[in-house]
């Protein structure tokens, strides 16, 4: 294979036709819909589908308690609401996520705090969230990123040593286990989301799944401006937001869950495929999954050995995509703690944030090399878009384009021509 070969540079591309695709929405759905507006009413608490969406939910991930919300930032929000995380207390997560694990940290006017994550599954380990509990440390948000579980048993133990709470943001990790258990129910609490590039999807939605009654019940009156639905009169005992789910969207939910275990089990074997197709090629570092663990595959991020193939992640990525393959280089530009809105402390206007709460008080810094393993993650990676309705030759023309990118880059293996 010489470099002139590769799509990028004129040679023939390896996937010509279209990658299979399908509809994420249909009669079900419609079906669902058209019940929910013959109600007469879209309120969550007067209407039946947002009671059903949460029983199903919860039997799904085999827990007591289930709360539907706007969106997954909003369930998120809710679960260290929940939890009563104060201001000024800290909260380690992970650098490699979404601002919607952020949200409900920085609204409680609480501190995120960066550990940094495994090379090879991107997931923050027990070893660094340990060096970073302090005396203000309240609990630990832990990511499933990519649909790929953390490994949980150290870091269930940490907390449990020290005291800390446990939120799982399970956004892209539906049905995603660990040791045979599946992500959301192993903390206190856990949270999906449905907006719309999810597993599953309602426009937008959350799920909060707990196996406390008192959690649930705190949950559910946060979510609804504290007022008691069970109990009527309007005197509500602690501040809550409007994160009400809707009737509409609890119906398309209900639909979707229906599809929930094929779009698991095909992105789980997607994902296999991939690994196993490129795990011996040079200079390429699949998208480990945990030890342990049953990866749902919302996106594959392989890395780039660049000294191995003397080329960059990003022209590896220029590659891939010239080949035909859905790739780009990087998946978040940036760990979240160099993004410029927590750089420059642009969370609240006028105020300098978190350093001027007397309850916080220490100097907090941003700055780059904070997590160096996840810097280099995201400096070198590759993401591949998946969908449930690839087909195997789909997926055998990603297998083949990533052999055939790296086999051109590698020194030994191509020719340089
Ligand atoms: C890891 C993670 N957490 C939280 C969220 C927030 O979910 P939502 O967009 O439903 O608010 C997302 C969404 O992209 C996410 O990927």
């Amino acid at each position: 294979m010489a470099l002139s070969d590769l799509a990028l540079y004129g040679g023939p591309k390896v996937k010509t036709t279209p990658f299979s695709t399908g509809k994420k929405y249909g009669e079900a759905e419609l079906e669902q819909l058209r019940e929910a507006i013959e109600q007469g009413t879209l309120f969550y608490a007067h209407g039946k589908k947002t009671a059903q969406f949460e029983k199903r939910f919860a039997a799904i991930e085999g827990v007591e308690h289930c709360v539907a919300t706007s969106s997954g930032s909003a369930a998120l929000h809710t679960a260290v609401a929940a939890l009563d995380l104060g201001v000024g207390d800290e909260v380690i997560t992970s650098p490699i996520t979404d601002m919607g694990s952020l949200i409900g940290i920085l609204l409680q006017n609480a501190v995120p705090v960066f550990a940094d994550v495994d090379p090879h599954t991107y997931n923050i380990t027990a070893d660094s969230i340990a060096e970073r509990i302090t005396e203000k440390t309240r609990g630990i948000m832990v990511v499933h990123l990519a649909g790929n579980p953390c490994d949980m048993d150290p870091i269930l133990e940490l907390a449990r040593k020290h005291g800390l709470w446990v939120v799982e943001d399970c956004a892209q990790a539906y049905m995603a286990s660990y040791k045979g258990r599946l992500v959301g129910t192993m903390g206190d609490i856990g949270c999906f989301s449905l907006n719309d590039w999810k597993h599953i999807s309602a426009g937008d939605a959350g799920l909060l799944v707990t196996k406390s009654a008192e959690l649930a019940r705190k949950a559910r009156l946060f979510t609804d401006k504290c007022y008691d639905r069970e109990k009527p009169g309007r005197d509500p005992q602690r501040f809550g937001m409007n994160y009400r789910i809707s009737e509409l969207q609890s119906a398309v939910g209900l639909a979707q869950l229906e599809k929930l275990e094929w779009i698991c089990d095909r992105r789980t074997q997607i994902g296999g495929a991939i690994t196993e197709g490129i795990q011996d090629l040079p200079g390429v570092l699949p998208h480990k999954v945990t030890e342990g663990g049953r990866s749902t595959f919302w996106f594959y991020m392989l890395r780039v050995d660049e000294q191995k193939l003397g080329t960059s992640a990003e022209t590896f990525a220029e590659a891939l995509k010239a080949e035909g393959i859905p790739a780009s280089y990087g998946y978040i530009k940036k760990p979240v703690y160099l993004w410029t809105f927590l750089r420059e402390r642009r969370i609240y206007p006028n105020f300098n944030w978190p350093e001027d709460f007397p309850q916080y008080g220490k100097p907090l810094r941003y700055e780059e090399g904070l997590c160096p393993v996840a810097e280099e993650v995201l400096r070198t990676c590759v993401t591949i878009a998946l969908s449930e309705f690839y087909s195997d030759e789909d997926v055998q023309a990603i297998v083949k384009a990533t052999e055939k990118v790296a086999t051109a880059f590698h020194p030994e293996r191509g020719s340089h021509a």
